[in-house]
């Protein structure tokens, strides 16, 4: 009862389950979450501190029986890392309206859903939630009108949660990842797109899942017990930086 516990959604595989892992690692329980019920099987079983909860974030009946699942399990909950999402990319006249509540209803009303079923146990463990958003939130680019959007609004949404819930002693902060070779991004992270983000990105690299991870452990931790309302971008300097790294490297 007394070892703090995390929610991470999109546990399964890519950045959730680095986080995961690494959070085990520093002593946390944690309650892995995902819809693809196959792979977070074969992933948490051979985790010791992890307990899988098969969920679809964005539907609400789901949610609702899950998270007291998870504090009927562990009895407390201290940190929400709302991770999981979707990517699809194409422009705006082929984006169609299936295509559009596709990608919001997990990125956006997902983080609404497990945050709001959450905020009651947060409240009490005076814990925190971390967002995870995307440079895609804080920097427009080509195709993203859907993916780009819904993580803008993840953003805003956390500004929200941190305005209200700090009252409380509930810290809600956000983390913009730049590229990382998940399956999320290989998808739909042609060679233009590959290549376009070395030559934006000055540290000139995609970033690891576990580059990632480190940061969100770091804001659901005591360490950060004075940081709320904050967007950080783990991104190799993407959203820092405009023109010039091309003729800079030649
Ligand atoms: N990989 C990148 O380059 C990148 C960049 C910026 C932001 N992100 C964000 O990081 C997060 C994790 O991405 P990733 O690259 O690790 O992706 P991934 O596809 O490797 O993993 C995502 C996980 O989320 C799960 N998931 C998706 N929808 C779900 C739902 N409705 N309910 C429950 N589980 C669901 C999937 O089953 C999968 O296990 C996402 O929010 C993504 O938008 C990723």
């Amino acid at each position: 009862m007394s070892q703090k516990t995390a929610l991470v959604t999109g546990a399964a595989r890519g950045i959730g389950l680095a986080t995961s892992k690494l959070m085990i690692e520093r002593g946390w329980q944690v309650a892995m979450l995902d819809r693809d019920t196959e792979e977070l099987q074969k992933v948490s079983a051979n985790l010791s501190g992890a307990v899988p909860f098969f969920c679809d974030v964005s539907i609400l009946s789901e949610v609702e029986k899950t998270l007291p699942a998870i504090l009927e399990r562990f009895g407390r909950l201290d940190a929400v890392v709302n991770n999981a999402g979707v990517a699809q990319f194409g422009p705006i006249e082929d984006t169609d309206f299936e295509t559009w509540r596709t990608v919001m209803e997990t990125n956006l009303d997902g983080v609404f859903l497990v945050s709001q079923a959450a905020v009651p146990a947060l409240k009490e463990s005076q814990g925190s939630i971390v967002n995870i958003a995307s440079i895609s939130g804080l920097r427009a680019s080509t195709l993203r009108v859907a993916y780009g959007t819904s993580k803008a609004a993840v953003i805003h949404l956390t500004k929200q949660q941190a305005a209200e819930l700090g009252e409380s002693g509930v810290r809600v902060n956000c983390v913009c990842p730049g590229p990382v070779r998940t399956k999320l991004a290989m998808a739909v992270h042609s060679q233009d797109i590959i290549d376009a983000y070395h030559d934006a990105i000055p540290l000139n690299r995609y970033g690891s899942e576990t580059e990632i991870a480190e940061v969100i452990e770091f804001l659901c931790s005591e360490r950060a017990s004075y940081v709320t309302g904050q967007i950080i971008a783990s991104d190799g300097g993407f959203e820092s930086t405009g023109i010039g790294l091309p003729s800079l490297r030649s």
